[in-house]
């Protein structure tokens, strides 16, 4: 049997990872390292918790000692790393969680690789998950190739280039054996209400107003989260040793634009009267640095590993939608504590 690990395995997109890898390849034990942040919850994965192939470890990356004593037990065969801080907003407040877990995290999980695949590289792999908001911000043309150069303009977008360079680094020097993708903006079930998609669903639902930063011209290209689980299992299993795969939806939106089509379905759904959704619309104080435009070119991944994205826009979002007003308890938990805090500090002054 192959030791798996999968970092941020609580979260998001390392939910759907785990899954994926749970319920296909019974041949692998997945051990998901998650410290549990206000992001990481384990009834993303109540449906497989139970899996004679999974293992949850209760652990922080930025513990070197931890790190290591995983390592040391599992003997693992690949890594898959997805554990971050991953919301801009709160690395324009708290940009040290960013270093230190995403650069610190990154470099404790690189050395515990290094020391314990040293003699054998043969057959092991430290695959990193990226970002495409370590290339900047587009003007009105272009798509980010992997050629693009890094050009991180958040606390959070740099924490990420950083992570990306020293992992680059670390295949340079040591020759550990990496491969890394940078995707564009995902959404889907179970991402934190404080991202775009989840928190406008979740305000409409209660009537409450939707914040748009600015004019709500910025555009993000968007992917549905099990397009891009399936993106990384290719990648994982087929990818070249050493290279970088970006990964987008080929499905660019305003927010202004996304915002109305998610009314508009919205009132559909929960059988409001056409138009009543989009007067929740709020513009507010744009973000500090907002990114104008993320747009992927992915023609790489498609050419050589033949992956494309599977999913047409509006029946991601139908799904997404239905998910959340399917899973109320799930939304209920999240809410009570320190959600209310945050939304509080993030939207009272806008
Ligand atoms: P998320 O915030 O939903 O989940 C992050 C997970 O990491 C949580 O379960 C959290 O508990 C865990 N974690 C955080 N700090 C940790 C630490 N110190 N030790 C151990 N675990 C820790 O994030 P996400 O949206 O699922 O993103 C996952 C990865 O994908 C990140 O690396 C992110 O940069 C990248 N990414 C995200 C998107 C997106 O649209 N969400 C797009 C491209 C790339
Ligand atoms: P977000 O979901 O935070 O993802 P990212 O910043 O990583 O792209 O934001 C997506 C877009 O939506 C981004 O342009 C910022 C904007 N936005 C709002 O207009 N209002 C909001 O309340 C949030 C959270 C985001």
């Amino acid at each position: 049997m192959k030791n798996i690990l999968i970092t941020g395995g609580a979260g998001f997109i390392g939910s759907h990872v785990v899954r994926l890898f749970i319920n296909k390849y019974p041949e692998y034990r997945i051990i998901n390292l998650d410290v549990l942040t206000y992001a990481g919850n384990l009834e993303n994965l109540k449906d497989i918790a139970e899996k004679d192939n999974y293992v949850f470890e209760k652990a922080d990356i930025t513990d070197a000692k931890r790190v290591n004593e995983l390592f040391e037990k599992y003997n693992f065969d690949g890594v898959i790393h997805l554990a971050a801080e991953s919301h801009v907003d709160r690395s324009i407040t708290n940009p040290m969680e960013f270093i230190n877990t995403n650069i610190i995290g990154t470099v404790n999980l690189l050395n515990a690789a290094k020391e314990y695949w040293k003699d054998n590289f043969e057959g092991k792999r430290f695959y990193h998950i990226s970002t495409d908001e370590v290339y900047g911000s587009l003007g009105k043309t272009g798509l980010f190739t992997e050629e693009t150069s890094y050009d991180p303009k958040s606390p959070y977008s740099a924490s990420k280039a950083s992570s990306d360079h020293l992992v680059r680094a670390y295949k340079n020097t040591y020759k550990l054996p990496i491969v890394l993708s940078n995707c564009s903006n995902n959404y889907g079930a179970n991402q934190f209400p404080e991202k775009l998609i989840p928190l406008s669903i979740n305000n409409i639902k209660n009537n409450k107003t939707i914040p748009i930063y600015g004019k709500g011209d910025n555009i993000r290209d968007w992917l549905f989260v099990e397009d891009h689980a399936s993106a990384i299992d290719t990648i994982y299993h087929n990818g070249q040793n050493g290279d970088t795969y970006n990964i987008g939806g080929i499905n660019e939106w305003t927010n202004l634009d996304l915002i109305h089509k998610l009314c508009d379905i919205m009132d559909v759904k929960l059988g409001r009267e056409f138009g009543s959704s989009r007067k929740l619309i709020t513009f507010v104080t744009d973000r500090a640095g907002h990114d104008m435009r993320y747009a992927i070119d992915a023609s790489k991944i498609e050419k050589e590993l033949g992956w494309k994205p599977s999913l047409q826009f509006e029946e991601g979002l139908e799904k997404t939608i239905d998910w959340y007003l399917d899973n109320q308890k799930w939304i209920d938990n999240i809410i009570s504590g320190d959600y209310e805090k945050y939304y509080d500090q993030q939207y009272k002054n806008r």
